[in-house]
């Protein structure tokens, strides 16, 4: 029960707002740059940084820019750096073996990374998208998708990296069974230390678009992936599979896109307690940064509030492509 408010002028709410230095005693919520992870786009080449047209401010970077980035965002105290390749479309095909080469650009990213700025978090995504001709994230075959043959391929692309040196690892794939399958490859490789944050309630969003342009997926996507990702009118289901997806073996549970699911990052944080974070998706980035760019809104300030919004939702952290310019900011 909350405390009965004394009518004004015994209580004025205005009181508590009146200067900067009491809105600071009183701010229920704060936004540092260790709340962030920063979500960066691997293409190969060397000195290469490449604009993505839906994303204004967001490059796809060669691996040795990769470096430099993750060696900034390290400085600027973001802990952790999560990394999507851009897979040349003749390394696409149907078996998405590319997805657990050893040195494909993701593996290469995290080695050079981890070799060079030891201090930051690796965090790796793990579905076959980025490696599929059918745009998948999951093996697609006469219409449909192969949920347990493409758990057997998630193993192998986790462990590889694994193998690479990755700290935290992304499924984004929302096939069920993935998280067992891929925590006990880990255990059996002795990866017993590898952090698993499952993408555990993701929705089939219109606000992925521009990520999937920074990828080069938008063209090779056949059809879309309502049968995995989950339908936008549904809340209780979130709960459930964080619930299994924590019984299976992850360390932290992400809701995905973010502000339009708001109250799911409350749900999951007041059910569980676990470690939570929201992302932040292109779509939601290119809103805010088009807006801006047209002198619609003020975009420092909508960030940061965008950003602000996910920490008083009950997340831990967040994946936002503003995480250079927040932390600087910060
Ligand atoms: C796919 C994946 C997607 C994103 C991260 N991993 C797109 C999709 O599901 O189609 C989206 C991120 C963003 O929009 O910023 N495995």
């Amino acid at each position: 029960m909350l405390p009965t408010q004394g009518p004004t002028p015994v209580t004025r709410f205005r009181r508590t707002r009146q200067s900067p230095a009491i809105r600071a005693l009183v701010a229920e919520n704060t936004l540092t740059a260790a709340d962030l992870i920063w979500p960066v786009f691997v293409r190969d080449g060397v000195g290469v940084t490449e604009p993505v047209a839906s994303m204004p401010g967001v490059n796809r970077l060669s691996v040795d820019r990769v470096v430099d980035a993750a060696r900034m965002a390290a400085d600027l105290g973001i802990p952790a750096i999560c990394l999507f390749p851009y897979t040349d479309p003749a390394k696409k095909t149907r078996d998405c073996a590319e997805a657990w080469n050893p040195d494909n650009l993701s593996n290469q990213a995290t080695r050079a990374i981890k070799a060079a700025v030891p201090g930051i978090a690796v965090m790796t995504d793990v579905a076959l998208d980025p490696y599929n001709s059918d745009g998948h994230d999951g093996f697609f075959d006469n219409g449909r998708i192969l949920n347990d043959e493409t758990v057997a391929a998630l193993v192998k692309q986790a462990l590889s990296q694994a193998e690479a040196g990755a700290d935290i690892i992304g499924p984004s794939d929302m096939m069920d069974g993935r998280i067992g399958a891929i925590r006990s490859a880990l255990e059996g490789a002795g990866h017993k230390d590898v952090l698993l944050l499952s993408y555990a309630a993701k929705y089939a969003s219109a606000f992925y678009g521009p990520f999937r342009d920074a990828v080069g997926a938008s063209g090779a996507l056949k059809g879309d992936k309502k049968t995995y990702q989950m339908d936008p009118a549904n809340s209780d289901e979130a709960i459930r599979l964080v619930a299994r997806d924590l019984a299976e073996g992850a360390d932290m549970v992400m809701v995905k896109p973010g502000m339009p699911y708001l109250d799911i990052c409350r749900r999951v944080k007041d059910a569980f307690g676990a470690p939570t974070y929201a992302y932040q998706v292109s779509g939601e980035y290119a809103m805010i940064r088009g807006a801006a760019l047209n002198g619609w809104i003020d975009g420092e300030r909508a960030m940061l509030e965008s950003l602000m919004s996910f920490k008083r939702a009950g997340c831990d952290g967040i994946l936002t492509y503003f995480a250079p310019e927040a932390a600087r900011l910060l």
